[in-house]
């Protein structure tokens, strides 16, 4: 089965030919029909990911159908369609048991961030040679070996190349508003960074009731499609402008909730500044490893709150049912989302576009 590979950081992915298992005991193969490229691929492939463990295939926000299960699968059969989950927990620690899937740190999960199966062992090779699938997902390819808890069933209604957004982007940008923020119906929020994810942070917060929705950006493109998914203020910014200055223009005080979802230290602190007394900043972007924040600590003093999050706490199985839910009764937009379409060999031309800018998400369709 072909797929998308990094042998060197920086480097373009090579589409290549890898062996891929039969699913063993509790695992599935799922035969990919799209994946979304999200700006953590471009994370790793630049090296600025803790993830990465080369040779890897790219990709976590891949939907399929299932065409092969392990022993002892009991929820899912060959046929049912999948959307591949962020994060494939241990089930059994404390942070599972408490629902608080995304803070599992136990052994399965920690071998999961790495591509690895709990016993260290991969389902991909290349010349005898393991290749790790990008957070156990690896959906940059024709097909994917995960465990049963990392594949998730959906309704046959919806279209899987449009699905597969539900790997990441949606849930972690809908998840941030909803799971993590708890945005209020009536309350002020202001996203800074509206592509990929950020655009689903704008839908949540609509979903939410939120009453002003200040979108930022540098791309009059992603304004546009953030003012289609229900932001009610769009502030263009250069690069270098602090995006507080604006917001707090707009929203005199500060608003209620800001996240931050393009992964610059300094954008967290304008999230903060853009916050009112009592306000949160949800810091959605993924920094880079190392990176410090800096900001007046007078700002926290005022009761404010600054939170990080991975996935948006989402709980696959809870969540991405959910999303496909809200999704057909026409309340979640996952078409707007789409700038291209691009087969599995031009791989490379979605992740020059992510770095342009100027698109949303690019869907790779093996
Ligand atoms: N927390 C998580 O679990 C999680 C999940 C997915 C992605 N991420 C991270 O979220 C971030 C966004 O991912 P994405 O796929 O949406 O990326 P993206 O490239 O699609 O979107 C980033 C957006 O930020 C805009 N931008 C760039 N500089 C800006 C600035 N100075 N001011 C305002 N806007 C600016 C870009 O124009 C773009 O629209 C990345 O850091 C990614 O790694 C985190
Ligand atoms: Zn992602
Ligand atoms: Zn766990």
């Amino acid at each position: 089965m072909r797929a998308a590979v990094l042998h060197e950081f920086g480097k373009p992915l090579v589409v290549e030919d890898l062996h891929c298992e039969d699913p063993r005991a509790g695992e599935v193969r799922v035969r990919l029909a799209a994946s979304g490229v999200c700006r953590s691929d471009l994370h790793v492939l630049h090296g600025r990911s803790p993830v990465a463990r080369l040779p890897m295939v790219l990709g976590h926000e891949g939907a399929g159908v299932v065409e092969a299960v392990g022993s002892g699968v009991a929820g899912l059969r060959v046929g049912d369609p999948v959307v591949i989950a962020l994060y494939g927990p241990c089930g059994a620690c404390a942070d599972c048991r408490a629902g608080r899937i995304e803070r599992c740190m136990g052994e399965t999960r920690r071998n999961n961030m790495f591509g690895l199966m709990p016993d260290g062992s991969t389902r991909l090779s290349l010349g005898g040679r393991p290749v790790h699938p990008m957070v156990g997902a690896g959906t940059l390819a024709e097909a994917t070996v995960v465990r049963e808890a990392q594949a998730i069933a959906i309704p046959h209604g919806v279209p899987l190349d449009l699905a597969c957004l539900a790997g990441c982007g949606v849930t972690t940008g809908v998840g941030a508003v909803l799971n993590v923020a708890r945005v209020a119906a009536g309350s002020s929020v202001a996203v800074i960074g509206c592509g990929g994810v950020g655009l689903n942070v704008v839908q949540g917060a609509r979903i939410a009731g939120a009453a002003r929705i200040v979108a930022v950006d540098t791309q009059p493109g992603k304004l546009d499609l953030a003012s289609d998914l229900g932001a009610t203020d769009l502030v263009r910014v250069a690069a270098d402008e602090p995006a507080s200055r604006a917001i707090l223009a707009r929203v005199p005080g500060g608003v209620d909730t800001a996240f931050e979802v393009v992964g610059h230290p300094e954008l967290v602190r304008e999230a903060l500044l853009s916050t009112r007394p009592g306000g949160m900043a949800v810091m959605v972007g993924a920094p880079p490893d190392g990176a410090q924040l800096a900001f007046e600590a007078r700002q926290l003093f005022w009761d404010r709150a600054l939170v990080g999050t991975v996935g948006g706490g989402n709980v696959p199985q809870r969540d991405i049912p959910r999303l496909m839910e809200l999704h057909l009764r026409g309340r979640l937009d996952f078409a707007k989302l789409v700038s291209q379409r691009l087969p599995l060999a031009r791989v490379n031309e979605a992740f020059g576009a992510l770095e342009q800018g100027e698109l949303a998400r690019t869907l790779v369709v093996p």
